[in-house]
């Protein structure tokens, strides 16, 4: 390490507390700097180049160093840094980042509130949808149905939604009225015997059977990710999201998707939603809105909703809710410069053109000797390690193997996330072929030092 990065990890150990990191481990190991980056690489403090298969967290759609963000910003910072939307005040940069959310997103959504996180998007889904009921006399209707192993963010009501252990543990969460349901992954949830099509219809059963129990009239809204991201990468089964649909549409239960991180084509189609074939009344979405180049984050939803709101506000005389930060006009401009980009190199495409072959490439390991389930779609994918391939069964602790694969990715210049034990990739969109090969050949080897070290241990 530089003299630089050693001050630096001291300044480090000593000042900071570090999101999901074992503190006294951090204290022990110190941090990994990254000093830049540039299209899908970064560099640490070391000199140590790594391709970022995550996209940092799941985001950076463009790469690094996109100069025209970098711009974008630099110019509304210059035109007008910071101004609010509170209080009937408004700025071109929100009213055309809004304008161009809704012509891109599903057609019932026509409506756009701004938060600075994914978190506190979906914490103002859950006030909007209360709001919205009391508004509607309609006091009860206030639980949400969530799933095992969805992310939903960390604040209180977001993360409560959550449905992560570690999320909860020593938190006291949930703290809101909530029902998980079972996680759709049929790799780990199906049972014995079990085909794809009856865990889909057990899941629909159970489904069912809740809002029976609980009573369709204290249930407000339905809210999941269509791939499940953060969770472990886990694609639903055949005819769960249709399915899905239908069973609250017949209970008048909204629809909530959280499309934080498949928003913005990391699936293949424009919204995960369209991929997976459900049309949801609320939407989420952050992370590649902006690239992760500026904070921001939005709630889309449709007119009906709008118009329950809206009239309450004007009975009440204001709408209670909002960020100082909302719509802010130099995360919007950012935004808007990245959407264009998108559109301009077509890359809300690049997981149709390219996932295959970083689907197949990585499916290759399927045989490995670790490997439970390789599973993904477009420019999203895991790999489950697995103790036993045939009966599954995990790795115990769960994330200790996990981790050291991705401490052999950073050794072989790959970036990835474990999850537990389920390495997660999503590579920005800006990817081509070569680096998708390079991504597999990488993960290979980590994949093969994991088991060496395994062995070494006996
Ligand atoms: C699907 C999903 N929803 C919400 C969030 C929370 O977003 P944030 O970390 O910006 O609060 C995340 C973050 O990873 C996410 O993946």
């Amino acid at each position: 390490m530089t003299q630089l990065s050693n001050s630096l990890a001291a300044a480090d150990i000593a000042t900071s507390l570090h999101p999901y990191t074992d503190a006294r481990a951090l204290e022990e190991n110190g941090p990994i700097i990254i000093a830049r980056g540039e299209g899908i690489h970064v560099w640490d403090t070391a000199g140590n180049k790594y391709i970022e298969g995550l996209a940092g967290l799941w985001s950076v759609a463009v790469g690094f160093g996109e100069k025209r963000l970098a711009d974008a910003a630099y110019k509304q910072m210059n035109l007008l840094p910071y101004y609010h939307i509170f209080a009937a005040k408004a700025h071109e940069p929100s009213i055309r980042l809004a304008e161009k959310l809704v012509e891109i997103s599903p057609e019932p959504l026509t409506r756009v509130f701004y938060t600075n996180s994914g978190s506190e998007a979906n914490d103002t889904v859950v006030k909007l949808v209360w709001y919205m009921n009391n508004a509607l006399g309609r006091p009860a209707k206030k639980k949400f149905l969530a799933r095992t192993k969805g992310y939903h963010g960390i604040t209180i009501a977001s993360g409560s939604l959550t449905g992560l252990p570690n999320n909860h543990r020593d938190f006291d969460l949930p703290a809101i009225p909530v029902v998980h349901l079972t996680c759709p992954h049929f790799y780990r949830f199906g049972l014995e015997g079990e085909t794809e099509a009856e865990f889909t219809a057990r899941l629909l059963a159970e489904l069912e059977a809740v809002i029976e129990r609980e009573g369709a009239d204290t249930i407000a809204a339905f809210i999941g990710e269509p791939l499940m991201g953060a969770g472990g990468v886990m694609v639903p089964p055949e005819g769960y999201w249709p399915g899905v649909e239908a069973i609250c549409r017949k209970h008048d239960i909204l629809m909530v998707s959280d499309e934080v991180i498949n928003g913005f084509g990391r699936t293949g189609e424009r919204f995960g939603c369209e991929t997976y074939g459900f049309t949801p009344d609320i939407m989420t979405v952050s992370k590649q809105i902006t690239s992760s180049y500026m904070p921001l984050a939005a709630v889309l939803f449709t007119e009906e909703i709008y118009n329950a709101i809206a009239d309450n506000s004007h009975k009440i005389g204001t709408f209670g809710h909002g960020y100082t930060a909302s719509g802010h006009p130099v995360a919007a401009a950012v935004a808007l410069e990245n959407i264009a980009i998108l559109e301009e190199r077509d890359l809300m495409n690049a997981a149709n053109r390219l996932g295959p072959r970083l689907q197949a490439g990585l499916r290759q390991y399927a045989d490995h000797p670790l490997v439970g389930e390789v599973r993904g779609a477009g420019l999203i994918a895991g790999i489950e390690l697995v103790a036993d391939k045939a009966t599954k069964a995990p790795f115990t602790p769960i994330g200790r193997v996990g981790a050291q694969a991705a401490v052999f990715g950073h050794a072989e210049g790959l970036i990835f996330r474990a999850v537990g034990d389920t390495l997660a990739l999503c590579p920005p969109l800006i990817v081509t072929e070569a680096d998708i090969d390079q991504i597999v050949e990488k993960m290979g080897r980590a994949l093969d030092r994991t088991a060496e070290w395994l062995a070494a241990q006996g």
